[in-house]
């Protein structure tokens, strides 16, 4: 179980909850179709992300299947939002759990990914106690396959044709690590 009251310190980023305030940059992150390539979500509108901010005050607990921890990514140097992060707990029977990272064009190819992915890595293998972390992505997302290999994710899966949107059938990637072998990286 995780119930995380300190905000999460990287090099240049700060992990921490959402607030309310944050629903005009999360607006400008998830509106840009660069940013929604890959994902299997529509534009967003400025109420349905209020909406999201508003479930997302209250995601910092991981307790049960299903669980997910949420936070804003920002940039210490400016104090802007330059991201959203994420760690699931899929199976706390199987110590499974899943990351997630997406940032703001103007963020990315700086190693800001990385940086806020090894915080989550450190956070569910080392605090969570978890075994096996997995990540799920687009097969036609070659800079997070890149930014998932560099980690230290293994491929493990491609599943063809197992996501409908937009009506077309897409692959998704599947990557994972073990507790083990990030550690022996760290
Ligand atoms: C996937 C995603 C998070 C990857 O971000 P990223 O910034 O490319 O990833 P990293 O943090 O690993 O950055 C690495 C890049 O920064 C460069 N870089 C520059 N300065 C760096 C530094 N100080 N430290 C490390 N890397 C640095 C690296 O050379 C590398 O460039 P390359 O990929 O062209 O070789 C980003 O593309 C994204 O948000 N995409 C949209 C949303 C999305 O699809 N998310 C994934 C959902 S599954």
């Amino acid at each position: 179980m995780l119930d995380l009251e300190e905000p999460l310190n990287t090099p240049r980023l700060l992990l921490r909850p959402f607030r309310t305030a944050d629903a005009d940059a999360l607006f400008d992150l998830r509106s840009r179709p660069e940013v929604l390539r890959h994902l299997y979500w529509p534009p967003a509108t400025l109420d349905g992300v209020r909406d999201v901010v508003r479930q997302r005050l209250t995601m910092t607990r991981l307790a049960v299947d299903g669980d997910c921890l949420v936070l804003a990514a920002e940039e210490r140097a400016t104090g802007r939002l330059v991201g959203e992060v994420d760690l699931s707990l899929v199976s706390a029977e199987h110590r499974h759990g899943e990351i997630g990272v997406i940032l703001h064009p103007d963020a990315q190819g700086r190693g800001y990914a990385a940086e806020a992915a090894t915080a989550l890595l450190d956070l569910a293998f080392d605090r969570m106690g978890l075994h096996r972390v997995t990540a799920g992505t687009n097969a036609g997302n070659e800079a997070s396959a890149r930014a998932l290999r560099r980690l230290g994710l293994r491929q493990e899966g491609h599943l063809r044709q197992c996501v409908r949107f937009d009506g077309a059938w897409h692959d998704e990637l599947i990557f994972a690590i073990l507790a083990d072998e990030w550690r022996a990286r760290r």
